[in-house]
């Protein structure tokens, strides 16, 4: 099973295009997760003493660990996130702090480093970006090196099409050169 967990918000996000592109070519069954029909709570104090609690119980089959687990579970993972503010949206980040949970996606090892969890062999991360200044490391950098050192996931791709919002820019061309490789 592929999960996809989609950050994209525009109607005719790009983002989403290169993603669906990649998905039909995967061909498998997907699972997707609409960021933007979640309601994340507040990362307060209360939720924080609640989490804690749980997990100290090793009771993980709480309502409040069911994305954390859907993403242990799955096969391959798909991201799809524009490029915001030399990152992606916060929503994005605010599914990692509800899916990084001790004892379900990851663990730590007796001298503190962290071991993953998940099943997934491979992420696949897919952004677009409107400038051609895009450094990758606040957001496909951070979720690869999550990837690769919380969640135990190895081998990860990016797949990204930039300079979208240049005046004059083809959008369609620069589009389908990625499409065509993915
Ligand atoms: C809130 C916001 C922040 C953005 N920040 C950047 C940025 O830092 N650098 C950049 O090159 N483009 C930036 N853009 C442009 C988007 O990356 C670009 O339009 C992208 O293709 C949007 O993806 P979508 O078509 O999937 O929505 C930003 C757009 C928005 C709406």
């Amino acid at each position: 099973m592929i999960l996809f967990i989609d950050a994209c918000v525009r109607e005719n996000s790009r983002t989403k295009r290169l993603a669906e592109a990649l998905l039909k070519k995967l061909n498998e069954e997907v699972v997707r997760v609409a960021l933007e029909d979640i309601s994340f709570g507040v990362t307060n104090e209360t939720y924080l003493k609640k989490r804690d609690h749980l997990i100290s119980k090793g009771a993980f089959d709480d309502d409040m660990f069911a994305l954390a687990r859907q993403f242990a579970e799955a096969d391959t993972i798909v991201i799809a996130a524009p490029y915001w503010d030399l990152s992606f949206p916060a929503m994005l980040k605010q599914y990692i702090e509800v899916i990084n949970v001790l004892g379900v996606t990851f663990e730590y090892t007796p001298e503190g480093f962290p071991r993953g969890l998940c099943k997934a062999n491979k992420l696949y991360y897919v952004m677009t970006a409107g400038g051609n200044y895009v450094p990758t490391d606040y957001g496909f950098g951070y979720i690869k090196t999550l990837a690769q050192n919380f969640y135990g996931i190895k081998n990860v791709e990016l797949i990204k099409t930039t300079g979208l919002d240049i005046i004059g820019a083809d959008e369609e061309a620069l589009l389908n050169e990625v499409i065509i490789t993915v």
